[in-house]
């Protein structure tokens, strides 16, 4: 599968979850400190005045992909991609506890069949980091009796939409929601999100019940459709060390190894047809757990670009887990698009050595099909192979290193 990946959140418009929430409560104080969380990034001198901007933080009508999914699976097709990851919304689904919304059920009905009269592969993420507002005020993931509330959701989408796919991913990034809401201290850092709790045991409740959570739906919707093929898309670091000779680097990098990336995959790797892993950057450990800066490029969000790091993930997710891999997101920040071009290059290239060696991939979805409303950093980053000009009637335009995704995945598909 060749595909492009999305989220409900992030490009659909007018949605109401625990986001939208946080963003009006938060967006002056996020303008405020802008240059404190994010002056260091390359693009800073572009984007101050942007980043500034309280706006700049409101989700608001997004991309309008929720009215214009049509004319977006429409360039899913010109890119000749085959298939697309999208998440349903499940406060569109369920806007208030135990009721649901006939129209927006029918809306996904709609959007799935659109998808497949097009001959693309409907990708379904159930869970992509929001929800709705009354599961968020009863604890969200944080309290375990609260996964009934998830399960009734589940049950509802494998009732109403099982029968028409072929995958799923239950939770995205499990790994990013929990340590992002629940730990992340750092004041100046853009990875504070809601619900803003600095507290490890709380961390812990989040994780291990979305370990929970994905056991239960990955059972719920394989007891009625044996067929689905089910996983998550955990966010994988290329993480390495400094001097891999120096004993304090070398154990800080497997240890971390360990932690993020295989903890979450270990516990629930019974139930999981398949490894999604979203890779956008290699981090370098130097000492105990002390991040260092391996020198490489940095994207307009300052991450260091490194797409070949990649490959090393690729085989270790093998060696460890020997089931096929889907890469569920992948991309870079660049609203000039001077490096996507060359980092999808080097993605291929990556995934071909891996295939050489016996790697089962079995896909691979950029982020992302349309620039979108990148959490807290807002509106500035731009992930699209097609950027979307909010300011003039929501336009869309092919960047040109899509047009060369698209000629180089019709050749390698030949
Ligand atoms: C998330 C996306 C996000 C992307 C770029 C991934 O971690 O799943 O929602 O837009 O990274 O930051």
């Amino acid at each position: 599968m060749w595909g492009a990946s999305t989220a409900g959140h992030q490009v659909d418009g007018d949605s109401h979850d625990q986001w939208t929430v946080w963003e009006s409560e938060n967006a002056a104080h996020l303008a405020e400190t802008a240059k404190r969380r994010i002056g260091h990034v390359p693009a800073w001198g572009k984007i101050e005045k942007r980043a500034m901007d309280p706006d700049n933080y409101i989700s608001g009508r997004a991309v309008d992909h929720y009215n214009r999914y049509e004319e977006d699976f429409d360039l899913v097709k010109q890119l000749n991609l085959n298939s697309f990851r999208f998440s349903i919304e499940w406060s569109r689904i369920e806007p208030e506890e135990g009721q649901w919304n006939e129209e927006a059920i029918e809306h996904y009905r709609k959007y799935i069949k659109q998808l497949r009269k097009r001959g693309i592969e409907p990708i379904l993420n159930i869970w992509h980091w929001t929800h709705p507002v009354w599961f968020e005020q009863k604890g969200g993931f944080k309290r375990r009796l609260n996964l009934v509330y998830f399960e009734a959701f589940v049950e509802k989408i494998s009732n109403e939409y099982g029968k028409d796919l072929k995958y799923i991913i239950t939770l995205n990034e499990p790994n990013i929601y929990a340590a992002f809401g629940y730990v992340v201290e750092d004041v100046s850092s853009h990875h504070r999100w809601p619900p803003e709790e600095k507290n490890v045991v709380s961390f812990a409740r989040v994780y291990w019940n979305l370990i929970k959570a994905h056991k239960k739906a990955y059972r719920i919707l394989k007891k009625k459709h044996p067929h689905l093929q089910i996983g998550v898309a955990l966010q994988l670091g290329n993480i390495q060390a400094k001097d891999p000779h120096d004993f304090l680097d070398k154990s800080s990098t497997k240890i971390m190894r360990y932690l993020w990336n295989w903890w979450f995959l270990r516990r629930i790797n019974k139930y999981q047809d398949y490894v999604g892993m979203n890779y956008y950057f290699t981090d370098y450990y130097d000492s105990l757990f002390k991040r260092t800066d391996p020198g490489a490029l940095l994207s307009d969000v300052g991450w260091y670009m490194e797409p070949e790091g990649l490959y090393p993930i690729l085989v270790r997710a093998w060696a460890h887990f020997e089931k096929p891999i889907i890469v569920t997101e992948n991309g870079v920040a660049d609203a000039q698009d001077q490096y996507r071009r060359w980092w999808i290059e080097e993605t291929i290239v990556a995934m071909e050595r891996a295939l050489s060696q016996g790697v089962d991939i079995r896909g691979y979805f950029h982020w992302s099909l349309l620039d979108n409303f990148e959490w807290a950093m807002g509106w500035w980053p731009k992930f699209g192979l097609v950027a979307v000009d909010r300011e003039h009637g929501m336009k869309r335009t092919v960047r040109e290193s899509a047009k060369w995704y698209a000629e180089k995945i019709k050749e390698l598909s030949k």
